[in-house]
């Protein structure tokens, strides 16, 4: 199999064409395009967002994608909830879940979708979702159409092939992936399962946080995210299935042509990956550290600025070399509320008990922090320069109280005594 091609940077205005000649030149909407192929324009941001903000994407391809039989409700995706709704009780503790496990029934990255805590709702267009998929199978010919909200995928175990209308990505774990809201896609497993975390989100697109006093470079650059060139399935690949997913239901059309039929595309709506191994971590270099933002790789606003509908962040392999500082993070209770993940390796604030594929949740205002055994053991280690290493922690941190799921508040690995982990707390000698 040939590697797959990219081309580079966050937010760049790309053109891709699958041979020469396809893409026109000088407009958008040629009275007859090359090939014989139908302009179509998918756009991500309302027609006159600001030029800054605006998004879309151009696709030149076999067949507009109105083309297709029409839907009835789809009876999968069984555990993937899209609005937070009143129903569930979400009392204020610390919340935590062992790593999850695969279903009894082999899965596809679309029914294998469970929701584990939810914060908006797709017609409000506020907020996010957080799921974490347990696949043991490919899409094939099945595609998902995502109106209700961009997804950013954490792969934590098994890479992934994901097949968009703008062409092909692999992302395997320590890479995360964005596929834009509307754009078909379809994830095969490059293993023989695959495990990740899924931010669904509802509200503005995620794009590189402001550097402010940074400077011009530093954090996630711009430079090294990557997209897919132009590549369309062959016309013969007939008998697909799309769901769509609107309103938080889903649709199912069978019996179409590949979606995967754009031979050409210019813009700026893409999919696109990145391999958190480039994220350029900044620290204190002399006592105490930073807010847990210095570590933001993609935000989405809110209409109240400085405050996120989600930050993504991560906690990547660092260097600590605080002098008279407490290392890990500091106790706090935080107006925002704080979704984490673990792709591998352990996180600094907790001794044990936060496994690679579980996760945890801090609500707004509740209290949490070092477990007993890290504060021990951090407020009494020599403070020589220590590299933190083979870990990658994340956060999906958020203005909007997440309400976690039936799914997670009934999973077995839903940690009841997790309030435990601080009971050893007492005051230093
Ligand atoms: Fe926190």
């Amino acid at each position: 199999m040939n590697p797959l091609s990219y081309q580079s940077g966050f937010g760049n205005l790309f053109a891709s064409e699958s041979a020469p000649g396809l893409l026109p030149v000088g407009r958008n909407s040629p009275q007859r395009v090359a090939g014989g192929l139908f302009a179509e324009l998918l756009s991500g941001t309302a027609f006159t967002a600001a030029r800054h903000h605006n998004l879309r994407t151009w696709m030149y391809r076999r067949l507009p994608s109105v083309v297709t039989q029409p839907a009835r409700a789809y009876e999968g995706a069984a555990h993937w909830l899209s609005d937070a709704g009143q129903g569930l009780a979400v009392p204020p503790n610390p919340m935590r879940w062992a790593p999850f496990g695969w279903p009894a029934q082999a899965c596809d990255f679309v029914d294998g979708m469970h929701s584990l805590a939810v914060n908006g709702s797709p017609q409000a267009q506020s907020g996010v979702a957080v799921h974490v998929y347990l696949a043991e199978r490919s899409m094939g010919r099945t595609a998902l159409v995502n109106g209700d909200g961009e997804m950013l995928l954490v792969p934590q175990e098994g890479g992934l092939r994901i097949t968009t209308e703008c062409g092909v990505m692999d992302v395997a774990p320590g890479e995360i992936a964005l596929l834009p809201r509307g754009m078909a896609f379809k994830v095969d497993l490059l293993a023989a399962r695959a495990r990740g975390y899924v931010c669904e989100n509802f509200g503005a697109a995620f794009r590189l946080p402001e550097l402010g006093p940074i400077g011009s470079n530093g954090l996630a650059n711009a430079r090294d995210f990557l997209s897919p060139v132009a590549a369309a399935e062959p016309e013969t690949v007939q008998d697909y299935r799309i769901i769509r997913k609107s309103a938080g239901q889903f649709w199912l059309s069978q019996g179409n042509p590949t979606p995967f039929n754009v031979l050409a595309w210019h813009g700026n709506l893409v999919p696109c990956k990145y391999d958190t191994a480039h994220f350029m971590v900044i620290g204190s270099i002399s006592f105490d550290h930073p807010d847990p933002s210095i570590f933001t790789v993609l935000t989405s606003a809110s209409d109240t600025p400085g405050t996120a509908n989600c930050d993504f962040v991560i906690f990547p392999p660092r260097w600590l070399v605080g002098e008279d500082t407490f290392r890990p993070p500091w106790y706090h209770r935080n107006v925002m509320s704080e979704f984490m993940g673990l792709v591998h390796g352990q996180y600094d604030a907790k001794e044990e008990g936060f496994r690679p594929g579980g996760a945890s949740l801090h609500n707004a205002m509740v209290p949490h922090g070092p477990d007993s055994d890290a504060f021990h053991k951090a407020s009494q280690a020599e403070l020589k320069p220590q590299k933190l290493d083979h870990t990658l922690a994340f956060m999906f941190e958020s203005r909007y109280l997440f309400r976690p799921s039936p799914f997670a508040m009934n999973h077995e690995g839903f940690e009841a005594d997790y309030w435990r982990c601080w009971q050893g707390l007492n005051r230093p000698a």
